[in-house]
Order: C-alpha cells, then structure tokens, then sequence
C-alpha cells in the first residue's frame, strides 16, 4: 500500500499505453492525422500510476498535460509510436488507446510542396503504417495482458470482436464514435467490453471513470 495506506495491487507491475493521434507529415509543414485528444489514454495511464504501476506513456501530439507519476515518451509518426512502445519491452500489460493514423505519405517531401498556378494538386502515394497493437499482440515478449480500443461508427460489436481476434488481444474496449455522440474530443465515454469470455456494456461515464474501471480490471486480472 502507498503512504496513505491506499491500496496499490499494481505495484511491482510494468504498463505501457499509447494515446493521442499521431501526425505523418506530408511536407514540412502538413500532416495527415487521426482526431484524438488523448484524454481517454492519459486517464488509463494515469489510473493505472495511482494503482502503483510502474506506467509509460507514449503519446503522440497532445495539447492536455503530462499525467502525474508516469514516464511519457512523445513521438509525432507512427513508426515512431511502434519503436518506443517495443523499446518499453517487456510489461505486464499494454493498452493501446492511440488513434494511430492507419497511412502515412510513402515519402514525405522534404521541402513544403508549393501551389502552382494552373497545375492540379499533388497526388498523395499511401503506405500502410505497422499496426502497434497487433504487433505487441502476437509479439515473443507479448504482455500477459494486451488491450485495445475499437473506434466504431457502426456495427460496434461485431467490428470490436473481429479487432480483437485479429490483433490478439485479450480485451477490446469499443466505442461509437459516430460524431452524434460527442465522445471524440469530450470528457465523457460508453464502451462495450469485449473479452474472449463475452462482453458487457459499460454505463456513459468520465472517460477518468471509464480509465479507473479498467485499471480495476487489469489489477485483477493481473493478481488472478
Ligand atoms: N492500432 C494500433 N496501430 C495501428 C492502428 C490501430 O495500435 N496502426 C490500435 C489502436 O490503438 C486501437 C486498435 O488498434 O487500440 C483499434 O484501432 P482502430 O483504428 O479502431 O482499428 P484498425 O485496425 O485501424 O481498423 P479500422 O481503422 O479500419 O477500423
Ligand atoms: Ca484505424
């Protein structure tokens, strides 16, 4: 227990998570990105701190604060996002909440790429980016505990349980991200849980209290 006597069933346990979006640059001065403001991924990393995880962050682009008691590492590409989260290799449990741009520029130019009068705009050349989570979950030194999110605008189950079993995941927290729900951007968040057991519909909450929820589940699954 910490010094208040509050309980602490994480310490001794490593935790990465990913948050944020993460920006590839298409020239020096434009990107291509996902929307994220990484409130839900600082929550759970934060969560997981005060449970007395030893807890590192890798965050792309963000404008909200370092959360207190964790190691951030900030990283713009996703490519970037992928090596720091292998290079925090090994841990107990990973979770991925980033919204990671699924393509980047197949080469970026290195110098701002300027209108021309009379010319049609410059075509973009796309490359798929690695997939961080799936890589951690089916990697040798995999977490006993790998968990994604699943951003939905439609058929939220059936997407999420197919993200899962793809990506090797041991729970997948989706959520309907339709902008009618206002959960992008916001401070609140309805998830489903989605495990290899079933799945359960968690209440509208804080994203703090959806964060809290999980770190709960993941202290227990992890002292199981
Ligand atoms: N994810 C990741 N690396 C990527 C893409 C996604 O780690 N290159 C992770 C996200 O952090 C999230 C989960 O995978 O935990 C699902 O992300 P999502 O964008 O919903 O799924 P995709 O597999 O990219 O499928 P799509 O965007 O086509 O729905
Ligand atoms: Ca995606």
């Amino acid at each position: 227990e910490g010094l208040l006597g509050e309980p602490r069933p994480l310490a001794g346990k490593k935790a990465i998570v990913t948050s944020g979006p993460t920006h590839e640059p298409i020239d020096p001065v434009r990107y291509i990105a996902n929307r994220s403001s990484g409130k839900q991924g600082h929550a759970i990393a934060a969560a997981l701190a005060r449970l007395g995880a030893e807890v590192t962050l890798v965050s792309g682009p963000v404008t909200i604060p370092d959360p207190a008691g964790v190691s951030v590492v900030r990283v713009e590409r996703a490519e970037e996002m992928r090596d720091a989260v292998l290079a925090a290799l090994p841990a107990d449990v990973a979770v991925m909440v980033a919204a990671v741009a699924d393509w980047r520029v197949a080469s970026a130019a290195g110098n701002k790429i300027k209108k021309r009068p009379g010319e049609a705009p410059p075509p973009l050349q796309l490359a798929e980016n690695p997939d961080i989570l799936k890589t951690v979950g089916h990697h040798g030194a995999r977490p006993k505990l790998v968990i994604g999110f699943a951003a939905e605008t439609e058929n939220v189950a059936d997407n999420g349980r197919a993200k899962l079993e793809r990506k090797g995941a041991d729970y997948i927290l989706a959520n309907d991200v339709s902008p009618a729900t206002g959960i992008m951007g916001g401070d609140r968040n309805r998830v489903k849980l989605i495990g290899r057991e079933g799945s359960e519909d968690w209440p509208e909450m804080d994203k703090d209290e959806v964060a809290a929820k999980l770190a709960a589940l993941i202290a227990a699954k992890l002292s199981a």
